[in-house]
């Protein structure tokens, strides 16, 4: 039944404490009890995964490659259809072994062959230099502790041309640059202590550092509604290509 379900992901969301000697043990700890619903409730509470996922698979020529980093369940995976067999390897990498045990259930149920579950930090999990079509980071960042290692190692496998798509939900500068979200006070301070009661760590820095290093394609900041509350948390997608001369 779904609202019990949503009740025991709630209890790890808003009560458990998250216990651990490292960022691995801590993961664990906060996913171990919710990893079976936790499909059902972040479809309503991770906005853009599906659209940004299925635009970045569109954009991998056939026999390509992707890297799904802090891929949890491989619920995007999900969202892409048929069109995934089109491409030659798929790795899906996380340091969550509860997550990733969900994730491989779903690849033998689909029966992807191409498709490979991996325990691995984000920071360090590569494949050969330059010769990744495509990484997305779904809702990864703000739970990864040294992000910005994150975004430079996806820089590091992606082909010169590749794209890397990323959803999260952040906080803006105080000054953002012109023609981007400015969110007031009460956003940049309340939402960053709510979220980080979880671990999650909501970052203004995301953007700068992800438009710096990669040309734009597509940028979306909007607001989404999170489950049983009447607030809307600041969220945005992005889609970048890594410089031909990169
Ligand atoms: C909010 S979940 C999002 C999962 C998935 N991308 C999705 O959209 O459903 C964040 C994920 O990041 C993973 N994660 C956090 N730190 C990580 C790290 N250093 N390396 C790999 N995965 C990490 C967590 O285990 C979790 O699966």
């Amino acid at each position: 039944m779904r609202i019990l379900s949503d009740l025991r992901v709630l209890y790890h969301l808003a009560v458990k404490p998250v216990r651990g000697a490292d960022h691995a043990a801590r993961l664990d700890s906060f996913y171990a009890g919710q990893a079976s619903g936790y499909d059902a409730f972040r479809a309503r509470l991770l906005p853009g995964r599906a659209d940004l996922v299925r635009e970045v698979v569109a954009a991998i020529p056939d026999g390509g490659s992707w890297v799904d980093l802090g891929g949890g369940t491989g619920a995007t995976l999900e969202a892409v259809g048929p069109s995934l067999a089109r491409l030659k390897q798929v790795h899906v990498v996380d340091l969550s072994e509860s997550l990733l045990a969900v994730a491989r259930q779903r690849i033998a149920k689909r029966a992807w062959p191409n498709v490979q579950a991996v325990r691995a930090d984000a920071t360090e999990w590569t494949l050969p230099p330059g010769s990744v079509d495509a990484v997305t980071l779904c809702y990864a960042l703000t739970m990864i502790p040294d992000w910005f290692q994150a975004v430079e190692n996806a820089w590091e496998m992606l082909r010169p041309g590749g794209v890397i798509g990323v959803a999260d939900f952040y906080v803006s500068r105080k000054h953002p640059a012109a023609g981007r979200a400015r969110h007031g006070w009460a956003a940049r301070t309340l939402w960053p202590a709510w979220f980080a009661l979880d671990n999650v760590h909501l970052s203004p820095d995301h953007l700068p550092l992800l438009q710096r290093r990669f040309e734009t394609v597509r940028l979306a900041e909007g607001r989404a509604r999170l489950p049983y509350l009447p607030l809307r948390a600041p969220y945005y997608t992005f889609i970048g290509r890594k410089p031909r001369g990169g």
